[in-house]
């Protein structure tokens, strides 16, 4: 349920765009939901498909159109305008083209909605984030990235499956880059309160080192498993970006794992990467500290170096 006249805007009308705007409707994320894009007769088309079933999503509205002018005073701006992955395609070879987008967008998005929160999709996420923080120059709070909330979920789901248990009862995060170089905390996991390396399954085992490997596998591997069979991914990160945005309208003080530009954070600053997050109405308030083992505070090293390379390619 939304918070009375709370505005959010959807930039790009494309399958991620279309699907964020669906399920932000279908949950009220907020009072008002527009959809934006520059191909007029797209975002007319996705603008009335969604609004022709308004009777059956509750009190949110739709609108939108290819006049920027119409993202006004928005108090989100979900940014997934941009070249989508091809099969096989890794999002980091996204960069360029989307830098050049995200570049065309910024400054408009921001003279009419100087106050909102931006919260970058398009892929690569962390990169684009952090790319969007030094170009605005607006405090790491106020624009980031999804980041792994999607993977994060992915995972839950993987492991819900796995152990029988509620998914709302499995504290499992991907985090890093939202991308190739992506890993999973086993560390810090739990199954309610039980550590997940001790919990046990039916056999009266634990997970093995090679189960857990190709569950985190499979996640990291996800987007182009779906990619190949359906051309792109639209139901999950239309999902996580209406999660997003409902932890900020509501001023929820949720802890996510989306991504922002860091500082100090196990030894990494000036870049966005997907660490537990306190998401408030401010936005990405505050990074949370966690422990990382000798080969995670590794892995996430290398997770940041990948996304400095690529934004060294931007020439940032
Ligand atoms: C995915 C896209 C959103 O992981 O990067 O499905």
């Amino acid at each position: 349920m939304h918070s009375h006249s709370s505005k959010v805007s959807v930039i790009g009308a494309g399958a991620v765009g279309a699907s964020m705007a669906y399920a932000m409707l279908i949950r009220e994320s907020a009072r008002e939901v527009v959809l934006y894009d520059i191909n007029e007769s797209k975002v007319t088309a996705e603008v009335l498909d969604l609004a022709h079933g308004t009777q059956f999503t509750g009190s949110s509205s739709i609108s939108g159109g290819a006049d920027i002018s119409a993202t006004a005073n928005s108090d989100v701006v979900v940014i997934t305008a941009g070249a989508k992955q091809n099969p096989g395609q890794t999002r980091l070879e996204l960069a360029g083209v989307n830098f050049e987008i995200l570049k065309s967008l910024l400054p408009d998005l921001l003279r009419y909605s100087p106050d909102a929160i931006f919260v970058l999709v398009t892929n690569p996420c962390d990169v684009l984030a952090t790319a969007a923080q030094k170009l605005t120059g607006l405090p790491a709070n106020r624009i980031f990235s999804s980041g792994t909330v999607l993977d994060s979920s992915r995972l839950r789901w993987l492991l819900a499956e796995k152990f029988d248990v509620s998914t709302a009862n499995i504290h499992a995060n991907i985090i890093g880059e939202h991308g190739d170089s992506e890993f999973a905390l086993w560390s810090q996991a739990t199954v309610g309160n039980t550590p997940l390396l001790e919990w046990k399954l039916a056999d009266g085992g634990t997970l093995t080192r090679e189960a857990l490997d190709e569950i985190a596998y499979s996640v990291k591997t996800a987007a182009y498993k779906v990619i190949e069979g359906k051309g792109a991914t639209n139901f999950a990160i239309g999902l996580s970006g209406a999660r997003i945005v409902e932890a900020i309208l509501n001023d929820e003080h949720a802890i996510l794992p989306i991504s922002s530009v860091l500082t100090d954070y196990h030894g990494i600053s000036g870049i966005a990467m997907s660490v537990p997050t306190l998401v408030t109405r401010q936005g990405a308030s505050r990074t949370i500290d966690i422990a990382m083992e000798p080969h995670e505070q590794a892995l996430f090293e290398a997770s940041a170096s990948a996304i400095r390379s690529s934004l060294e390619s931007l020439a940032l």
